[in-house]
């Protein structure tokens, strides 16, 4: 049908436009969405939203400017759980006709609208429900100063649609204005040019003049306030956290530079970045022009700030350049990775940045063993058809995606690499790639025909195929093959004493955890608890790590931290682990499921859709 559609395009009208549609379609099938682009295009959104917090609801409308391609006489949004009040067509008032798509549950509803040939804008009107998805509405507890409630929302991967109606799919890219009417003691944020202050009526403007894709809408409101870095990059976060966020981060603005170094210039305007409270279900996400990110990073030394690189580096690999479905996720991902650790290289040297990859690999190593090295889902091309994408998205995206180009880059030279990357980033600019426009790509601005370049990287078994292909390349670390000999020392005879003068960094002791025999005796456990003060410190990563162990090997000492962490902290990346080694004994199951009773009204839909699954609730 795409196809039918693009030749008929072409015997009609010139076919400059549509050869490079072809080329690089950016409409591919999308499995995740009800909407058909090819024939009706979503091109501008104006939206205006109302924040009522009692009630847990955005009222408003989005008023969608549209082009019709295909003369198609109805176009359908993605919507979820959305109440629709009422649509109209272009300037009238009056009411148009539409119908609601039976109810999947993952994918919600398909809102079909009727229209002529001529329409040129649809409007409707809605309000989200109380448990909308993407939506977390936090009390005043739940947030830093305990004092004022606190709204974010979650777009990725197909959660735009439970707050807004849109064709959401990644392959379709739109520009926005909008306006958010909130209490007045708020401040309202976007993903788009944000106002700096608060103002007395409550009510917030905002344009984001370049082209996102809907898993990219995304909005916070609460009691916020902002500090500047430099010039183009800064820091929102609740006024107790606000001054600790800033010292953290201070090393955006030269992140920044070093990315525009490495792959061409910075598009979108400001850099800044909003501090959630600790429900926030990821590290961070790359909201374009305001990433989000949880208040587990601010570890007080700077030691977790690569996170900070990692999202930035999405304002190339990932929102300029975007996976055309969830599919093609790596692309977002896998590139993601390996700009971060070059800015990790560039802005705090070669030996941090190896220590990364090392632990990067050890992630993937991890994952491969739990999936197994058959599972499809090891495979960098995903086929997560019928299923929830969130499913699709481990750590194969990022590592295996991660280790694919650092192969490349090992076959044909960092300058050859570089040159390739900035090109492909400037060349499909606020575009979307499907992994077969990739490879099509790859083959011919890089490999360029060179077969034995071709098959000495296998193009087609990283791609492709599960698990980790032969050509792997080797991660090492100076510094942690020294933990490694520490380590085989310790086991021989347990003296923890001193140890720490010599494992001084996060990175170090998150190595040295990791590297940790699986069983060990409490009395092994106490000593070295005692040199590093894990059950305590400040540093989520190390944390999580640690109790890890202490769950293993009953050490119970550290379970009034653990139960206080699981309480606290929504980030599904540490959560997930921790209940998994808690459930794996009947006592343990017990705990988890009394722990997380207390817990799961802090967290937020996609980490509690999860941890329900996993202990049956
Ligand atoms: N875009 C992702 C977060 C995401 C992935 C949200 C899939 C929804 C579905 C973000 O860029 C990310 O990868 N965050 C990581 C941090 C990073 C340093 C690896 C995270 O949250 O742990
Ligand atoms: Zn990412």
């Amino acid at each position: 049908m795409k196809y039918f559609f693009l030749l008929l395009c072409c015997a009609l009208t010139s076919c400059s436009q549509n050869k490079r549609l072809a080329e690089v379609n950016q409409y591919s099938d999308d499995p995740h969405s009800f909407s058909k682009p090819s024939e009706v295009q979503v091109k501008h959104l104006d939206l205006n939203l109302q924040v009522d917090f009692d009630k847990k609801l955005l009222t408003g409308k989005a008023s969608w400017t549209i082009a019709n391609l295909s003369g198609a006489d109805s176009i359908i949004f993605d919507t979820r759980g959305l109440e629709i009040e009422r649509v109209s067509l272009s300037d009238s008032t009056e009411n148009a006709e539409y119908v609601l798509g039976p109810e999947d549950k993952l994918l919600g509803k398909a809102l079909k609208i009727k229209i002529n040939k001529d329409t040129d804008r649809v409007t409707v009107w809605y309000s989200t429900s109380p448990d909308a998805a993407a939506v977390q509405w936090l009390n005043p507890q739940q947030t830093a100063g305990k004092k004022h409630p606190f709204l974010f929302t979650q777009s990725q991967a197909i959660l735009a649609r439970t707050w807004l109606p849109c064709q959401d799919s990644p392959g379709i890219r739109f520009t926005y204005n909008a306006t958010v009417s909130v209490p007045k003691d708020l401040l309202a944020i976007m993903s788009a040019e944000n106002p700096l202050k608060k103002n007395e009526a409550g009510i917030y403007q905002f344009i984001q003049p370049k082209a996102i894709p809907s898993y990219l809408m995304a909005l916070a409101v609460g009691d916020l306030e902002f500090k500047a870095i430099d010039d183009r990059t800064g820091v929102y976060a609740e006024p107790v956290s606000l001054k600790a966020a800033a010292w953290e981060f201070a090393d955006m603005g030269k992140m920044v530079n070093s990315a525009e170094k490495l792959y061409g210039p910075y598009q979108w305007g400001r850099y800044d970045v909003v501090v959630l409270p600790p429900s926030f279900p990821f590290g961070g996400m790359e909201n374009p022009m305001l990433t989000f990110v949880t208040p587990t990073v601010i570890a007080g030394d700077r030691s977790l700030v690569s996170l900070i690189a990692h999202e930035l580096a999405h304002s190339w690999s990932g929102n300029l350049v975007t996976n055309a479905t969830w599919d093609d996720f790596w692309l977002n991902e896998g590139f993601t990775v390996y700009f971060e650790r070059r800015i990790v290289e560039d802005v705090y040297g070669e030996e941090e940045s190896k220590m990364q990859e090392v632990l990067g690999h050890e992630a993937l190593k991890e994952t491969m063993a739990d999936l197994g090295h058959s599972h499809e889902d090891t495979r960098l091309h995903l086929e997560l058809a019928g299923r929830d994408p969130d499913e699709g998205m481990t750590d194969i995206a990022y590592e295996k995606g991660y280790f694919f180009l650092r192969a490349l880059e090992d076959a044909v030279g960092r300058e050859r690499m570089d040159a390739f990357l900035k090109e492909y980033f400037a060349k499909h600019a606020f575009q979307s790639l499907t992994t077969e426009q990739f490879v099509t790509y790859l083959d011919q601005h890089l490999l360029n025909g060179d077969e034995a370049l071709r098959a000495k990287i296998s193009v087609e078994e990283w791609i492709y195929k599960p698990g980790i292909p032969a050509g792997m390349p080797v991660a090492v670390s100076n510094q942690f093959s020294l933990i490694d000999s520490v380590v085989i020392a310790w086991k021989k005879e347990v003296r923890s004493e001193g140890l720490k003068s010599h494992l001084k960094s996060a990175n170090e002791q998150l190595y040295l955890i990791k590297r940790l025999p699986q069983s060990l005796s409490v009395s092994d456990m106490t000593k070295i608890d005692q040199e590093f003060g894990f059950t305590q410190s400040g540093n989520a990563e190390l944390n999580a790590a640690w109790f890890l162990h202490a769950i293993r090997n009953q050490y119970q000492v550290a379970n009034p931290a653990i139960e206080e962490f699981l309480i606290r902290v929504g980030r599904r990346k540490f959560i997930i682990p921790l209940y998994t080694e808690m459930a794996g004994t009947d006592e343990g199951k017990r705990w988890a499921k009394k722990v997380y009773k207390q817990a799961r009204p802090n967290y937020h839909s996609v980490s509690y859709n999860t941890i329900d699954d996993l202990l049956e609730n």
